[in-house]
C-alpha cells in the first residue's frame, strides 16, 4: 500500500509525463509546420515514450493500492525558434524531469518504500537515455549552424526513428 505522500508525488509525476507528451506534441507540430517531417517524426516518437512513462506510473499507483487521480495539464509552448531552440527547451526538460525523478528517489527513501525506490530505477537509467539523445541531437545541430544540406540530411535521419516498446513489465 502506497503512503498518501507517494500517492500524491505519483500522481504529480503521471501529470508531469503526460506534460512531456503534451510538450513534445507541440513540438512535432511545430516541426511539421517548417517542412522538417523527420524531425517531426523524431518528436512522435518521444510522445509515446511519454504516454509509455505514463502508463507506468498509472500501473504502479493501481498496483500498490493507491488511486489514480488526473488533473489539468499545462498548455505547452508552441513556437520556437528553430530546431536549436526546440533541442535546448528538450534537453532543459529532460533535465527537470531527471531532477523529479530523483527527487521521488529521495522521498520513497524516506518513506522506507522499498518497491517505490526498485520501481523507480528503471526511470533513473531511462532519463540517462532521455538527457543523452536531447544533448547529443543538439551537439549535431550546433555543429551544422545554418547549413541546410546537412539539416535536410539529419532530418532524413530522424525520419527512420520507431517507437519500441522497452522490454518491461510495465508496472
Ligand atoms: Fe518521461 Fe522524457 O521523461
Amino acid at each position: 500500500m502506497l503512503s498518501k505522500k507517494m500517492e500524491d508525488a505519483f500522481n504529480a509525476q503521471l501529470n508531469a509525463e503526460l506534460y512531456s507528451s503534451y510538450l513534445y506534441l507541440s513540438m512535432a507540430a511545430y516541426f511539421e509546420s517548417t517542412n522538417l517531417a523527420g524531425f517531426a517524426n523524431w518528436m512522435n516518437v518521444q510522445v509515446q515514450e511519454e504516454q509509455f512513462h505514463a502508463m507506468k506510473f498509472y500501473n504502479y499507483i493501481n498496483d500498490r493500492g493507491g488511486r489514480v487521480k488526473l488533473g489539468q495539464i499545462d498548455a505547452p509552448q508552441v513556437e520556437w525558434d528553430g530546431p536549436i531552440a526546440v533541442f535546448e527547451a528538450t534537453l532543459k526538460h529532460e533535465q527537470k524531469v531527471t531532477s523529479l525523478i530523483n527527487n521521488l528517489v529521495f522521498l520513497a527513501r524516506d518513506e522506507k518504500d522499498n518497491a517505490s525506490e526498485i520501481f523507480l530505477q528503471w526511470f533513473v537509467n531511462e532519463q540517462v537515455e532521455e538527457e543523452d539523445n536531447a544533448g547529443t541531437l543538439l551537439g549535431q545541430l550546433k555543429l551544422i549552424k545554418d547549413n541546410p544540406h546537412a539539416l535536410f540530411m539529419i532530418d532524413r535521419e530522424l525520419s527512420q526513428r520507431v517507437f519500441t516498446p522497452p522490454v518491461t513489465k510495465g508496472e
